[in-house]
This record gives structure tokens, C-alpha cells and sequence, in this order.
């Protein structure tokens, strides 16, 4: 049977706090990822995903809960396990060592004393002009890109992306992405971020979980999340005059004072027939639209549904 890289079975975790009562941070998560997926934890701010990937990497033992990374006991053989995982996880990283300095000491650290190991990632992450340049004066995304470096020294199996392109700006969030696809093509790493951008969750990830309050409410590639919102994609049609209080048509909408969405399997096939059912009812339109669905919008209806 092949090994999955993470097993993660009903897992809680409580922050105890000087409160009495303390955070549930986790309430019984239960994942499977399997070796080479690139993952994606996707939730609100506050929903547990770094509490979830720390876990998962072993920097907290749960409250309750099981979890084998690359079929080894996290909890019982955490040593092992971080022999063959890494961590970014907005760390900051000691703030006056250079870019090469900072890479060497952290190879130390596992034992690794081949250079070349930290010049292919210097290359990689394209920091060869910053290799003596102090972490404190790094940009946002080298910081990143040097935290990302570090990630990959132990040529880790498994590694866990803690919002990897937060507080970045759009071009190099993209650039950092086009590294992470790059590596992981080389190295069939298995990868598993969190972020709170759709997009990148879409464009980057195999399978996707949503987490809301400690909680798995969804999982699946981006197209099986789609499914389960009301339908695939949308035709928004707007009104000269405020329309009626109701439409006289067969297609399921929402109703507002100048416009009205339409849900649709296929918005191109059915927008001309609702404009003219539309028409035919008097109702004069300003603007047709067309629009496919989002994990934004899956997220948002699954949010407001559990
Ligand atoms: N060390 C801690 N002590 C107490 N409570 C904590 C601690 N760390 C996190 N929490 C709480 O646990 C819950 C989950 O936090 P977590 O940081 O895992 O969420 P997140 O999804 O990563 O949020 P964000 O998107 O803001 O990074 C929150 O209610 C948070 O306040
Ligand atoms: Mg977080």
C-alpha cells in the first residue's frame, strides 16, 4: 500500500491559556494528503490553519488525535518525522545574518556541510545578489524567498507552507508561486500551504480544505468544491427601472433594486433565453453579465450554510 504523506485523524487542539476555559482551536480534524499533491488550507482568519500545520509538522502536540506523516507516528517518532519535513511559517529569521551566512548555519543544523546544497538554492530562489545582504535589510519577498531556501535545505518530502505570499506584492506573490511549482516539479515534494487567496489556492493546489472554526466544512479539487454551490455559472442581468418584486421566469435568481442574478449550469446557453423571457415581460435591460463561479463564492455559501 502506498504511503500517504500526512494521515490526520480526529484531531483537537486547545490552547490553554491563564483563562480557565482556554481556545479550541482544532475540533476533530481528520485529512488524508497523498505523496506528491500540492494542498491547500483555505479559511478566514482565526479558522485554525496554522494551529493545523503546526500539528501536522510536529511544533505542537495536539490535545487529542492522531497523526502520521509519511506513515510515521508524529508524536511518538517526532525526530524521524522531522528528519523528512520542513516549515516556513512567517518566521523571522535571525535578523543580522547575511543570506548565505544564514543558509550555511541552518544546513549545520541538520548536518548538512555541502555547499553546493545552499548554492543550487541561492540559484533557485534567485538570491545571489542579496547572498551578503542582512536579513533585517531584505525586501518582503526575498525575506520570503530566503525563508523558503531554508524550507528546502534538508530536502525535505513533505513541507508546509504557512501563507506563502501574504504581505506581498501581486508580481512577486506570483514569482514565488512560479518557484514553489518549479521546486516541487523537480523534486515531487508534497506540498501543503494555507492561504487566504482563492486564487492562488485554485491555481496552485491539487485538493483544497476549507476550515471554518477548527473545522474541515469542505474538501476536494476546486472543481468538486464548485459543485457545491447552486450552480456552475451565473448570468447577472441589470435593469433600467427598478424591476418588479418578482421575475417572470423558470430560472432560479435573486432579486435586487436594479439587477438580478441567475443561477446556471452554462451561462452562455441561457443567458439569451432568460433576456428574452425578460424582454417578452417588458422589463427593459441595461446590462447583461456572465460569470463563472468562484471558490470565493463556494467559500461564502458554505460559510453561510454550516
Ligand atoms: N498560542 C495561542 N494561544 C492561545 N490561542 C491561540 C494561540 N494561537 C492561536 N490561538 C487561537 O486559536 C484560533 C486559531 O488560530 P490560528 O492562528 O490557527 O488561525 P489561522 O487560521 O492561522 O488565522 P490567520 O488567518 O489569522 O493566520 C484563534 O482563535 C486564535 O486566537
Ligand atoms: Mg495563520
Amino acid at each position: 500500500m502506498r504511503v500517504k504523506a500526512v494521515e490526520c485523524r480526529d484531531v483537537w487542539m486547545v490552547y490553554r491559556n491563564f483563562m480557565e476555559r482556554g481556545v479550541t482551536a482544532l475540533k476533530g480534524v481528520s485529512l488524508d494528503i497523498e505523496n506528491g499533491e500540492i494542498f491547500g488550507i483555505l479559511g478566514p482568519n482565526g479558522a485554525g490553519k496554522t494551529t493545523l500545520i503546526s500539528v501536522l509538522s510536529t511544533i505542537l502536540i495536539p490535545t487529542k488525535g492522531e497523526v502520521r506523516i509519511l506513515g510515521i507516528d508524529a508524536f511518538k517518532n517526532t525526530k524521524k518525522v522531522r528528519e523528512r519535513v520542513n516549515i516556513t511559517s512567517g518566521v523571522r529569521l535571525p535578523w543580522g545574518m547575511k543570506v548565505y551566512e544564514c543558509l550555511r548555519f541552518y544546513a549545520l543544523c541538520y548536518g548538512i556541510t555541502d555547499r553546493n546544497v545552499i548554492e543550487k538554492l541561492i540559484a533557485d530562489f534567485e538570491l545571489e545578489d542579496y547572498r551578503n545582504t542582512r536579513f533585517d535589510d531584505l525586501s518582503a519577498g526575498n525575506k520570503q524567498k530566503l525563508n523558503l531556501a531554508r524550507a528546502f535545505l534538508n530536502n525535505p518530502e513533505v513541507v508546509f507552507l504557512d501563507e506563502p505570499t501574504a504581505n506581498l506584492d501581486p508580481d512577486i506573490a506570483r514569482k514565488i508561486r512560479e518557484m514553489i511549482l518549479q521546486i516541487i516539479k523537480e523534486k515531487h515534494t508534497t506540498i501543503i500551504l494555507t492561504t487566504h487567496n482563492m486564487r492562488e489556492a485554485e491555481m496552485l493546489c491539487d485538493r483544497i480544505a476549507f476550515i471554518r472554526d477548527g473545522k474541515i466544512i469542505a474538501e476536494g479539487t476546486s472543481e468538486e468544491l464548485k459543485r457545491f454551490t447552486k450552480a456552475n455559472e451565473r448570468v447577472i442581468v441589470g435593469f433600467k427601472k427598478p424591476a418588479l418584486s418578482s421575475l417572470p421566469t423558470t430560472y432560479p435568481y435573486e432579486l435586487d433594486e436594479n439587477s438580478a442574478i441567475f443561477y446556471v449550469d452554462d451561462a452562455e446557453r441561457f443567458a439569451p433565453k432568460i433576456v428574452l423571457e425578460l424582454s417578452k415581460a417588458g422589463i427593459e435591460i441595461e446590462y447583461v453579465k456572465m460569470e463563472e463561479i468562484t471558490l470565493e463564492d463556494v467559500f461564502i455559501e458554505l460559510s453561510e450554510s454550516n
